[in-house]
C-alpha cells in the first residue's frame, strides 16, 4: 500500500531571472518584474530565481538600473520565498576570475541584499572554482547549491556527473543542481542521473532544464519519479522552447501523481496573467524564434549559441559560412578538452571556431582560447590538445593550481581608490570596470 505521506517537491519559479533571460534578453525592468513577483509571493512556491546570471551585467550596461536595489526589492516583494541567484563561481556575474577577497565581498553583499540561495557553477566544472563561493556562502549562513553542468561528449558519463556532485558535497554544498543549460537532457538520462545522485550523495537534488528540444516537461516528471527534491519552472507565458517547463502545468501534474508542492494553482494563474502582460511590453527584445528546435539533438549546439552566431554572421555578411562553423565547433570543443558550452566557454569556442573557418585553423588563437589552453580557467573535463597547448605556452608551464591562487587580493586597493563608495558600489566598479563610469554618470 502506498504511504499516506506525500513526497514533497519544492518548486522554484525562475521566470524573473532565467525566464526573462531566455525569452527577452534579460531586458525586463524592476518595476515590471515586481508586478509578477507580488503575485508569485502568495502562490506557495518554495523558491524564485531573481538575480545573477546576466541580470547584473544588463542592469549596469543597458538598463542603468541598480542591480542591488533589484535584489532587495524582489526579496521585499516575496519575503516568504527563498530568493536564489545564479553565480558563475569565481567569475561571479562576469566572465573571468576575481580575487578571493572580491568574491567574499560580493557574496556578503548579495546575502545582505536578500539572496538566500546561491546556485554556483563553473563553466569547466572544475570544483576548485566553486570553493571560495561555497565558503563565503557558509560564512554568511545562506544556502549553497553546487551545480553540475549537463553536457554531452564522449567523456561525460553518468559516473562523471556523479563524481562531480560528490566532490561538491565534500566541499560542503547544501544541495546539488543538475544544470542543463541547453535543454539537452532526455527523460531517460534524467531518471538515471537523479537516481544515481540520490544514491551517491546525501544532500537534496535540484533539476534545472530548458525545453529547447521539447523534452523539458518529460524530464521534469522523470526527475520527480526518481526522487528529485526541487525543480525549476517558469510561468506559462515564458515556458517552452528556449524557456523552461511550465510552473502551473507541472504543479498540476505532480499533484495528480500524488506529490505535494504546496502551490496554489489559482494564485499561479494570476501570476501568469501578470507575466503575460509584462512579456508583451518587451517584444522588441524577442528572438525571431523561441520555440522548440530539436536540431540540437543532432548538432548539440545550444540554441542561444546558435542564435548569437547567426546574428553575428548576418552582421558580417557571412551567413554562408554558418554550416562550416557548425562543423568546426565540435572540433574546437574537443581540442579544448570537451568543455561544456555555457557562459563564458560557449563564447570562447564559437569565436575560435569562427576564426578557424574564416582565417584557417588556429592561424589566430584568440586570447581567451590561449588562456584556456594554458589552464588559466582551471582543469578541463578531458585533456586539451597538447600541440596547441605547447604553441601558446611558448616554453612556460601550464597552470595546475586553483586559478584564483594566482590572483592577488584586490579589495584593499579598491577600497582606497573609492573611499566614498559603499561595498555595493565598489563591486560594480570591480566587476564591470569599463561600464561602471557610464553607469554611475547615468544614475546621477
Ligand atoms: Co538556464
Amino acid at each position: 500500500m502506498a504511504s499516506d505521506k506525500r513526497k514533497q517537491i519544492k518548486i522554484f519559479d525562475i521566470t524573473l531571472r532565467d525566464g526573462s533571460q531566455s525569452k527577452v534578453a534579460t531586458r525586463i525592468k524592476l518595476e515590471d518584474l515586481l508586478k509578477v513577483a507580488r503575485k508569485l509571493a502568495e502562490s506557495g512556491i518554495y523558491g524564485a530565481e531573481t538575480w545573477g546570471g546576466a541580470t547584473f551585467d544588463v542592469c549596469v550596461r543597458y538598463l542603468r538600473e541598480d542591480p542591488w536595489e533589484r535584489a532587495r526589492a524582489l526579496k521585499g516583494a516575496m519575503p516568504k520565498v527563498k530568493n536564489m541567484m545564479l553565480i558563475r563561481g569565481q567569475n561571479l556575474v562576469a566572465y573571468s576570475n576575481f580575487a578571493d577577497d572580491v568574491v567574499e565581498k560580493f557574496v556578503e553583499a548579495a546575502a545582505r541584499n536578500g539572496i538566500d540561495v546561491f546556485r554556483i557553477f563553473d563553466a569547466l566544472d572544475d570544483t576548485r572554482n566553486h570553493e571560495t563561493v561555497i565558503r563565503a556562502v557558509k560564512a554568511v549562513g545562506k544556502t549553497s547549491e553546487g551545480a553540475v553542468c549537463y553536457t554531452i561528449s564522449p567523456v561525460h558519463t553518468i559516473e562523471k556527473f556523479v563524481s562531480k556532485a560528490r566532490e561538491l558535497e565534500d566541499k560542503g554544498v547544501d544541495q546539488i543542481a543538475i544544470k542543463d543549460m541547453a535543454g539537452l537532457i532526455d527523460p531517460w538520462t534524467t531518471f538515471k542521473l537523479v537516481s544515481s545522485l540520490k544514491k551517491a550523495v546525501g544532500v537534496p537534488i535540484h533539476l534545472h532544464t530548458h525545453d529547447n528540444c521539447g523534452m523539458g516537461m518529460m524530464s521534469a516528471l522523470k526527475a520527480a519519479e526518481a526522487g528529485c527534491d526541487m525543480i525549476d519552472t517558469v510561468l506559462s507565458p515564458f515556458s517552452g522552447g528556449t524557456g523552461h517547463p511550465c510552473t502551473e502545468s507541472l504543479v498540476f501534474s505532480l499533484e495528480r501523481f500524488g506529490y505535494e508542492t504546496n502551490c496554489n494553482l489559482k494564485r499561479l494563474t494570476e501570476a501568469a496573467e501578470a507575466a503575460k502582460v509584462v512579456r508583451a511590453l518587451y517584444s522588441e527584445f524577442e528572438a525571431p524564434y523561441s520555440g522548440v528546435d530539436a536540431r540540437m539533438l543532432v548538432t548539440q549546439i545550444p540554441g542561444g549559441v546558435m542564435s548569437n552566431l547567426t546574428s553575428q554572421l548576418k552582421q558580417q555578411n557571412a551567413l554562408d559560412r554558418l554550416e562550416e562553423i557548425l562543423k568546426e565547433i565540435p572540433r574546437v570543443r574537443e581540442d579544448l578538452g570537451y568543455i561544456p558550452l555555457v557562459t563564458p566557454t560557449s563564447q570562447i569556442v564559437v569565436s575560435q571556431a569562427t576564426f578557424n573557418v574564416m582565417l584557417g585553423r588556429y592561424k589566430i588563437i584568440a586570447n581567451h582560447t590561449a588562456n584556456l589552453l594554458k589552464g588559466m580557467y582551471g582543469e578541463t573535463p578531458a585533456p586539451v590538445n597538447k600541440e596547441l597547448q605547447k604553441k601558446v605556452l611558448k616554453g612556460e608551464q601550464p597552470v595546475t593550481v586553483r586559478p584564483a591562487e594566482l590572483i592577488p587580493p584586490m579589495w584593499g586597493e579598491l577600497r582606497n581608490k573609492f573611499p566614498e563608495l559603499s561595498d555595493e558600489e565598489i563591486l560594480i566598479h570591480a566587476i564591470f570596470p569599463h561600464e561602471a563610469p557610464g553607469y554611475f554618470e547615468a544614475r546621477k
